[in-house]
């Protein structure tokens, strides 16, 4: 089946291309808020974020810290508005995020970001679904914020449990999706029961990073292709279109590549166009290039 990738350079904070309900199932993976990486990246799309910073510089109050957490969360929520809109009726979103401890104004605080997206998402009229935990193989475990236990021993009770599972909401918009009886594209896109035991249970396993993945794919913590090509398979049927509002690398469009489903992905770096490119592997599909400013 030919299918048809789209990638807009631009925010997703407003999706003007696409019409309602249009879009049949989101995969994705915004900044995680509260995590140092992305706060340049939100402080740049937010000016208000990067004042509320200085705020905190200046007045060094717990509840300046707090300000620039719900901002960033703010900010998120309206791609999720957007993405509401431009799903259809029972379409699925799945968001992949990590919760992040993190030592700010000399006080130590659990983000719980995946809490923050539910709500959100619910005040914005999702359905929230069981969820699943990918569980990270990586993570070291660390000792009251500052590190790993090295020799600090095996005392309690100052240690912390180690953040080792990301979360992978998963959102339906309204009812489930309806279908023609007999409709041939369902039963072309059935997965197997060995995929299926392992697909719908509650943690995934996955390598959180591939032998191949580049310095630039860890730079913007490009998440394993297994897992985009799992819910691409588990949430859409052969023919739909898949959106990714936060694209990076190109992962979510190279899933639905490969499972003969579109795409449409939005990102604010063109930087990454080489990369994405390089992984949509141009030319053998047919790739349409739009760039917004
Ligand atoms: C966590 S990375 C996504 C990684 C991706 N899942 C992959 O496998 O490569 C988040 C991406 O969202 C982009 N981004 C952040 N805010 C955005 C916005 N408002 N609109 C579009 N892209 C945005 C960032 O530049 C970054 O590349």
């Amino acid at each position: 089946m030919r299918t048809q990738h789209k990638i807009i350079f631009g925010s997703s904070q407003r999706m003007t291309e696409l019409a309602d309900s249009s879009v049949h199932l989101m995969v994705t993976s915004p900044p995680y808020p509260m995590i140092e990486m992305w706060d340049s990246l939100f402080a740049k799309m937010d000016l208000s974020i990067a004042e509320l910073w200085r705020k905190l510089e200046a007045e060094r109050r717990e509840e300046n810290v707090t300000q620039i957490y719900e901002h960033m969360h703010g900010n998120l929520a309206e791609v999720w508005r957007e993405a509401h809109r431009v799903l259809v009726d029972g379409g699925i979103a799945c968001i992949n995020i990590g919760d992040t401890v993190r030592t700010v104004n000399g006080s130590f605080r659990l983000f719980a970001n995946h809490s923050k997206i539910i709500e959100h998402c619910e005040r914005i009229g999702f359905t929230t679904l069981p969820y699943i935990l990918w569980k990270k193989p990586t993570t070291k475990p660390k000792y009251n914020g500052k590190g790993a236990f090295l020799g600090s021993g095996f005392l309690p009770p100052n240690a912390y449990v180690t953040l080792d599972c990301e979360f992978i909401l998963l959102f339906r918009k309204g009812k489930l999706r309806r279908f023609q009886p007999h409709d041939q594209r369902r039963y072309d896109s059935a997965f197997e029961k060995s995929e299926r035991d392992e697909w719908f249970s509650q943690i995934w396993t996955l390598t959180g990073a591939r032998q191949t993945e580049s310095q630039l794919e860890r730079r913007i913590a490009a998440f394993p292709e297994e897992l985009a090509n799992r819910l691409v398979r588990m949430f859409s049927v052969k023919g739909d279109t898949v959106l990714d509002p936060f694209l990076g690398s190109g992962t979510t469009a190279i899933a639905a590549m490969r499972n003969e489903r579109n795409s449409i992905g939005y990102e604010v770096d063109e930087s990454l166009l080489p990369l994405i490119t390089k992984k949509l592997v141009l030319g053998q599909q047919k790739v349409s290039l739009r760039h917004e400013k």
